[in-house]
């Protein structure tokens, strides 16, 4: 196995993180709904697609610097946010908002994190974005904000395609769980990753620590609580409703279509995230990459454009950016780092994706992120 420090590429800090953890915390992040048909979709769309150069230009110094949704960031890509960091490493949230931070790049956290929003905060001076759901308990939104607001998070992301959990099969068949239990069946996995099992053993309970105090009375204990907080009438008014409720801007986390790309601006959203979850809920969705170009034609520059799905190389951001997206959000390219080596990891994921995209922007031709356009790309049939 290669050292952390000589990892070259996010593939490289995939097996990393496989020989680091446990094999069901591995394939929580690795994984996706059913067949993943588009777990693969989305990276390989990504591939697919040819970029063109222009030759004989003064690239002699690099400027990757740009504007998301209201938010300065150094990098055109940020963290997407993730359930409950702290399985992939003890550090979890606070070692992702960390390499962010560094970084100067946007933090976004889950509503169902293992670290508090005032813990993040307190490390994460830099712009952070915050991610809920519509829970039934509409007070509970109401106060998860002010928390949020409080703390110093700037932006929403209302995550919209969770109407109810995906068939993620890998972790049924691994026994997974949040928090995970040591069992007959998961012994041998966990005790052959002694020192992840070490930091498990000796960490605090991982819990959705904004929960903690609340719905500790229900049946199926905190994570009971927050299943039965999913709220299967939630429509476009609701979504409405929320945006009301901050004074910032809220991006709609999930969208792939024109027509739901026009629900949002029509609600007063100022971000549409194009997004399937990573292939993680409906699968044989289209992959993000596809859905993007119709999204962007239909907002027309009336709200930030956020793309994620399948980011694993430079060339990956530069594609989305020539598409149109204003900003590119990376998932298990960063989880792969956490995993592989906590703080130093994510920080090892974003400098590998800056120092290609720097790279692939020179031999591009462009000098800003603002000169990519849809010229240097063409799309497979
Ligand atoms: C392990 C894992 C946990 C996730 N948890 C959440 C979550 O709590 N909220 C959310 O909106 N999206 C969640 N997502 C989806 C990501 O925000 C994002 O849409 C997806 O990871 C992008 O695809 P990529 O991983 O190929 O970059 C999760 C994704 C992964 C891999």
């Amino acid at each position: 196995m290669i050292p952390l420090p000589r990892a070259r590429n996010i593939a490289d800090l995939r097996l990393l993180a496989k020989a680091r953890l446990p094999r069901m915390v591995f394939d929580y992040i690795d994984g996706g709904a059913e067949d993943e048909i588009t777990l693969a979709r989305n990276v390989d769309r990504l591939r697919e697609h040819t970029l063109h150069w222009s030759v004989l230009k003064d690239i002699s110094s690099i400027d990757t610097t740009t504007t998301i949704m209201g938010a300065e960031s150094a990098l055109p890509f940020f963290i997407t946010p993730t359930a409950a960091s702290r399985l992939f490493h003890y550090e979890g949230e606070l070692a992702v908002a960390r390499a962010a931070t560094k970084a100067k790049t946007i933090y976004s956290m889950s509503t169902i994190g293992s670290t508090s929003v005032e813990d993040v905060a307190a490390v994460a001076p830099g712009p952070k974005w915050f991610q809920v759901y519509v829970w039934k308990d509409r007070g509970l939104v109401r106060e998860g904000l002010a928390r949020a607001k409080a703390a110093g998070f700037t932006a929403l992301a209302l995550t919209v395609d969770v109407a109810v959990a995906g068939n993620r099969e890998r972790d049924p068949k691994n026994r997974f769980t949040i928090p995970p239990k040591i069992s007959m069946t998961t012994a041998l996995d966990v005790l052959s990753h002694p020192t992840w099992a070490y930091r498990l053993a000796t960490s605090p309970r991982i819990t959705p620590a904004n929960f903690d105090g609340v719905g500790g009375d229900h049946p199926g204990g905190i994570m009971g609580f927050i299943d039965s907080q999913f709220d299967r009438t939630v429509s476009w008014k609701d979504a409405g409703w929320l945006v009301e409720q901050w004074d910032g801007p809220v991006a709609i986390k999930g969208v792939m279509s024109a027509s739901d790309a026009r629900e949002c601006l029509a609600i007063g959203a100022g971000g549409v995230w194009v997004s399937n979850h990573g292939g993680r809920q409906l699968d044989r969705v289209s992959a993000t990459i596809d859905a993007l170009p119709e999204v962007v034609d239909a907002v027309s520059g009336r709200a930030s454009v956020i793309f994620d799905g399948g980011v694993r190389r430079g060339t990956d951001i530069l594609t989305a950016l020539a598409l149109g997206a204003d900003g590119v959000a990376i998932g298990r390219a960063y989880l792969y780092g956490l995993g592989a080596g906590g703080e130093a990891g994510v920080s090892k994921a974003l400098e590998i994706l800056s120092t290609e995209l720097r790279r692939d922007m020179a031999l591009l031709g462009v000098t800003r992120i603002a000169e990519i356009t849809r010229g240097h790309v063409s799309r497979p049939r």
